[in-house]
């Protein structure tokens, strides 16, 4: 298969439901990332991809780090001021520090997770994200986010909905093009969940970068990765929060969310994030 034809594959609605796959000749958004987050689970095309979004934005590397912070940071505060015991979080990427179980475990051993990404890699480390506190318990779903009705069956099966659950979209619906209606997909997810649940996301933001940074970042996703991404702007991404009430400080840059005191104000990421409370 070309990369063309891969691409296609993955990022269309008629590629709704097919396996991404491993192909280590073309970047994986998740290897990408695990390449800028310091991981060893890259290949030569993802290490070259994210060389080049780097050269394109000098501060992706930056994004993707407060990116990872801003998912503990939300995990710890859904588990410890929101009372949050069970978590769908969808978009997982390769285990590295800080996974959702290990910082919503610390705060809550009790606390239950499932795991959804539709990478072959990240289904290769899934032991890992299954080494739960024995209160609790973590489970991983091998699907795409676009199969909403498989997603819900198994997270059904392991987590109570007739209590709140949080569900976690971090830096992963600019993978979801307007072609599968992302805002569609969401609100079916939040349908499906009792009131008093919690929405979280994180998303580059088309009006958090310069023209020439959009059409390099453009560029490279439609050429040399096999997902395509989809920037949107402060009032697309707030659209996902239909029907929730946003919680302080409300959909703002991602190191901005409840930072950590003392944190460096100076660099600014090109990530939206929020976390909202369904109604
Ligand atoms: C950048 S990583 C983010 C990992 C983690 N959420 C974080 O923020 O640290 C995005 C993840 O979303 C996954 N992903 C992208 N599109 C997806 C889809 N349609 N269905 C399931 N997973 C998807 C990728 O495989 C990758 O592991």
């Amino acid at each position: 298969m070309t990369t063309d034809e891969t691409a296609a594959r993955n990022d269309s609605a008629a590629g709704k439901g097919a396996p991404l796959a491993f192909d280590t000749s073309v970047a994986h958004q998740a290897r990408m990332y695990d390449y800028i987050l310091g991981g060893k689970d890259n290949y030569a095309a993802d290490r070259a991809a994210a060389e080049a979004w780097v050269k394109t934005d000098p501060d992706a590397a930056f994004s993707a780090k407060e990116n990872r912070r801003f998912l503990g940071r939300a995990v710890r505060y859904l588990a410890e001021e929101a009372g949050i015991r069970q978590f769908l979080d969808i978009g997982t990427g390769i285990p590295t520090a800080g996974n959702t179980h290990e910082v919503a475990q610390a705060v809550a051993p009790d606390a239950r997770v499932i795991y959804v990404d539709y990478d072959p890699i990240v289904l290769a480390h899934a032991r890992t994200l299954l080494n739960s506190s024995e209160a609790g318990g973590t489970e991983y779903l091998d699907a795409d986010l676009r199969d909403t009705d498989r997603i819900l069956d198994r997270a059904r099966q392991f987590l109570d909905f007739s209590r709140p659950v949080a569900v976690t979209l971090v830096a992963i619906l600019h993978a979801i093009p307007d072609a599968d209606d992302p805002r569609a997909i969401v609100g079916t997810l939040l349908d499906a969940v009792p009131p008093g649940s919690y929405l979280t996301v994180s998303h580059l933001g088309s009006d958090l970068l310069s023209k020439e940074k959009r059409e390099g970042i453009e560029g490279l996703s439609g050429r040399v990765m096999q997902q395509r991404m989809t920037m949107r702007d402060r009032e697309q991404v707030a659209r996902f929060f239909a029907g929730t009430d946003l919680v302080e400080p409300g959909l703002v840059r991602v190191e901005q969310w409840r930072p950590e005191p003392g944190a460096d104000g100076t660099v600014k990421s090109s990530m939206w994030g929020a976390v909202g409370c369904k109604r």
